[in-house]
């Protein structure tokens, strides 16, 4: 499959940048993951939006304006093709330089893109839910920006993983931010709750469209602070992303989550979000 790379349509295989790439070496640059659901891309504005608001609170110029987004977007989705669910990834660098810390006089941003198969989560793992970790959120204080350097999500997603999990989830003073790679709910007595945003946890667009549905639909939803214990007494627990969309969790640190199997809330909500990308499949504009 052909990839984005600066200007041009390179075979994946052989594309390549600098070694002084700042991305390479200091891990200085942005990104994005886009569903795209029967070659449609799935709340495109709102990711590149929130790539503005990473290239902006990270000093990088930005490299392309909304049309040439949506032209590297269209391309890597023209090679994909229609058929089957995938997945676009977009990143910005700095840009090529002599390593030095503080930012070069004259470098230009690093654009690549990319577009791979999105596999639906299996229905088998959705019916018996997954385990989760609960551990403590060692990151940075920036973690509004959906920044390349992701050195702490990469160890405590193994730490889950090593130990029988598909994700840590992370408590900062205290309380819940979010999970190393995706957003945050639980259910108590019937109400849907995830932490506010902040510098500490990314603004998902997953999350933000599951707020959105529960709102629309009326269910009962809030934004509040989530204490540790309250995690650990939640009748249910949800992770969301733009690649698993919406996982219920169901063992946390080995122990049952509620009625140990995918509470019905879940169960509401998921087919919501289902009937959404339904919606997108057939080239509806509007998703509920
Ligand atoms: N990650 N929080 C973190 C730390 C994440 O890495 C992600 C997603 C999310 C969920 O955001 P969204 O709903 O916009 O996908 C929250 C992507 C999928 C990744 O890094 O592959």
């Amino acid at each position: 499959m052909q990839v984005y790379l600066n200007g041009q349509w390179l075979d994946g295989d052989s594309a390549c940048v600098s070694v002084l790439d700042r991305g390479f070496l200091f891990g200085d640059g942005v990104y994005e993951v886009i569903p795209v659901y029967g070659g449609y891309a799935f709340r495109l504005q709102a990711h590149l939006n929130r790539l503005q608001r990473s290239l902006h609170e990270t000093r990088i110029p930005e490299p392309h304006d909304r049309e040439g987004w949506q032209a590297i977007v269209d391309g890597l989705i023209e090679r994909f093709g229609a058929d089957g669910d995938a997945s676009v990834y977009l990143q910005v660098t700095r840009g090529v330089a002599q390593r030095d810390h503080a930012f070069p006089a004259e470098a230009r941003p690093t654009v690549f893109g990319m577009i791979n198969p999105l596999h639906p989560v299996d229905e088998a793992v959705l019916e018996q839910g997954v385990a989760a970790i609960v551990r403590e959120d060692i990151r940075w204080h920036r973690c509004d920006i959906k920044s390349i350097s992701l050195l702490g999500n990469v160890l405590l997603r193994q730490e889950a993983v090593e130990a029988g999990a598909a994700e840590a989830i992370l408590i900062r003073d205290g309380l819940v931010t979010e999970g190393a790679a995706s957003n945050v709910f639980v259910v108590k007595s019937g109400e849907i709750i995830t932490p506010p945003t902040d510098e500490c946890l990314l603004g998902g667009i997953t999350r933000e469209l599951v707020l959105e549905l529960a709102r629309f639909h009326g269910l009962a939803v809030r934004e509040a602070p989530i204490r540790e214990l309250f995690l650990r007494n939640a009748d249910e627990i949800w992770l969301t992303s733009s690649t698993k969309e919406i996982l219920p969790v169901t063992r946390l640190d080995g122990k049952p989550v509620g009625e140990g199997v995918p509470g019905p809330v879940w169960h509401t909500m998921r087919e919501l979000y289902v009937r959404c990308k339904e919606r997108l499949r057939r080239g509806d504009k509007i998703c509920y």
